[in-house]
């Protein structure tokens, strides 16, 4: 069975009281629910991580950096400010994705650059929430070629 991480940045762990116009109305708890039913219908095994700083997400992706196949990031804040992460991610050689829940692109002009885009195969974002299960979806159609 192949293996994903799912990594969540700053202030995802408040999604149920952040901007629900932005963010809509599931917690992350929510979220890693319907996750693992997703990736339950496509055999996949996941392991769901959420941490506010920095070096805990660096930490995070060096700790299953050999022991995962793809990796399912949603680096909230540190998208558009961490070398620190884009390096991390970019030692990782399996499938990556980045996500994001809402569309940064319709957002402030700071959200519409990521330093992560370029070491990952793909980017999902303006999905919502349903960005999660799309992005297994994906991952499980990268990681067979
Ligand atoms: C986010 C977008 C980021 O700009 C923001 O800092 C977040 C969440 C998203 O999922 O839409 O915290 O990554």
């Amino acid at each position: 069975m192949k293996k994903i991480l799912i990594l969540n940045g700053p202030n995802l762990n408040l999604l149920h009281i952040r901007d629900k116009e932005i963010y809509g109305y599931s917690s992350l708890e929510n979220i890693e629910k319907e996750c693992l039913e997703t990736a339950a219908k496509i055999d996949l095994e996941i392991q769901f991580r959420q941490t506010n700083s920095e070096g805990g997400m660096v930490e995070e992706i060096q700790e299953v950096i050999d022991k995962v196949d793809g990796i399912i990031i949603n680096a909230a804040g540190y998208t558009h400010t961490s070398v620190a992460i884009r390096d991390a991610l970019d030692i990782f050689k399996g499938a990556k994705i980045e996500l994001h829940i809402s569309n940064v692109y319709k957002r402030e002009e700071f959200r519409q650059h990521s330093l992560l885009s370029a070491v990952v195969d793909g980017v999902i974002c303006g999905l919502g929430t349903h960005g999660y299960p799309v992005a297994l979806l994906a991952i499980e159609k990268i990681l067979k070629g």
